[in-house]
């Protein structure tokens, strides 16, 4: 599909398609897997290598010698560009918004280690950000060079209609007919795509998008925008993709990027049952979308559905940094009362705490990762061991210091 437009292969094959038998148990569910794009060769892997595949491809038929690339330095795309770039011996500049934090953790160092170029343009807007990226562009053409600026919306869409020409492959090979995805709703390259996909393909699904960034008819008209350009970029044209979509703002919360009881709830959850790991911006409240849909019945639980996730672990390490009570067990399960949170999550601390001094075995702690080993009943293991290593090494003085805020759009890491 879509086989003449330039392309590079970054994710070198299919992603994994697995099936989530523990959380069908723990559901009642008859039939749920996972589309793991959290998992590729590149880079840590996420959904930005599937948009940099075309990104890269058009660059390449330019004949391009560096990637400029914007975002806030939790930025995942920022990271997968790099990684790309290191790959394929091209030069990246990252532009970031905001200063530079003290503390470099997650997607930052890692962009460190990919060997970036990397500068800080302070507390700037999108649209500044945006704006500054079109001129560090020019500027390189200028000093001789032959930058492409990454980010092409109808470009980068095409991506992920090959991801569901994909991920409708592996269900065939195992005989699922399957008939709902959820993924998560933000800027739309990635959910326009895998719509636009569906609509090629005349696929039977529902494409749930928990949004966990915009409201629904912004969400919609964005997508709309893009689905429009990615056909015309294709030549195309595809139909029906509007009535496969369902837009769910239930797990949006008090915002982008800001964490809710069930997000919380669902990256402890993930881990426990699967064995993988989401983050707090994007694959959380996702997650927390899907479980939603299977507990009202949106997901009927004989009708085969599929979590596809889109990656952005490595963000999960500054977010934990900046915050750590997003490990607190207590916290996730006491929504709403941050005073009693707080309170009872030190109590934890000091309890823990305690035991820790003698270890992990004296303090009733899962021990080198002996499989199927447990700490207290209902204390998630990652939260007690977090809360644990905090109680021995001060962790709330450290992670303030990696606080920076500035004022728009202060953690936003497309
Ligand atoms: C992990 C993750 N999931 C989902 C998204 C949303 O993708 P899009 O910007 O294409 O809507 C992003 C964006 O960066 C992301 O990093």
């Amino acid at each position: 599909m879509l086989e003449h437009l330039p392309r590079v292969d970054l994710l070198d094959g299919p992603t994994p398609f697995q099936r989530m038998a523990r959380l069908e148990a723990a559901t009642g569910h008859g039939s749920l897997w996972v589309k793991r794009d959290d998992v590729a060769a590149l880079g840590l892997g996420g959904n930005k290598l599937r948009s940099l595949e075309y990104w890269i491809g058009a660059a390449g038929r330019a004949g391009c010698d560096t990637l400029v690339v914007a975002g806030a330095p939790e930025s995942n795309q920022c990271r997968l560009t790099a990684a790309a770039a290191a790959r394929l011996g091209l030069d990246c500049l990252i532009l970031h918004g905001g200063d530079p934090p003290a503390c470099e953790v997650g997607n930052l160092m890692l962009n460190r280690l990919l060997g970036a170029e990397i500068r800080f343009l302070g507390p700037v807007d999108e649209a500044e950000r945006g704006r500054r990226a079109r001129a560090a562009t020019e500027e390189l053409a200028g000093a001789g060079r032959r930058p492409y600026l990454i980010g092409d919306a109808a470009v980068g869409a095409i991506g992920y209609a090959r991801a569901a020409e994909e991920l409708a492959r592996q269900a065939r090979a195992v005989d699922l007919p399957l008939r709902h995805v959820v993924l998560p709703g933000s800027m739309g390259t990635t959910e326009a795509g895998f719509l636009y996909g569906c609509a090629l393909l005349d696929l039977d699904v529902t494409v749930h998008l928990v949004s966990v960034e915009y409201p629904a008819d912004d969400l919609e008209a964005r997508i709309a925008r893009i689905v429009e350009d990615a056909a015309r970029h294709a030549g195309s044209p595809a139909a029906g993709w509007r009535r496969r979509l369902r837009i769910h703002m239930d797990q949006l919360g008090p915002g982008y990027g800001r964490p809710t009881p069930a997000s919380r709830a669902a990256v402890g959850d993930a881990a426990r049952l699967e064995g993988f790991f989401l983050e707090h911006t994007y694959t959380a409240k996702t997650f927390a979308g899907l479980r939603r849909m299977i507990a009202d019945g949106t997901i009927a639980p004989h009708e085969p559905a599929c979590f596809l996730h889109t990656g952005g672990v490595p963000a999960l390490f500054g977010q934990v940094a900046r915050d750590p009570s997003l490990l607190d067990p207590v916290a996730a399960m006491r929504p709403g009362r941050s005073t009693a949170r707080r309170s009872a999550a030190r109590l934890w601390a000091s309890r823990l705490g305690a035991a820790a001094g003698g270890g992990r075995r004296a303090a009733g702690l899962p021990v080198g990762g002996q499989p199927g080993v447990r700490g207290e009943p209902g204390l998630p293991v990652a939260g007690a061991v977090a809360v644990a290593l905090r109680a021995r090494r001060p962790f709330a003085s450290r992670p303030r210091r990696c606080i920076r805020k500035h004022p728009s759009a202060p953690w936003r890491n497309w």
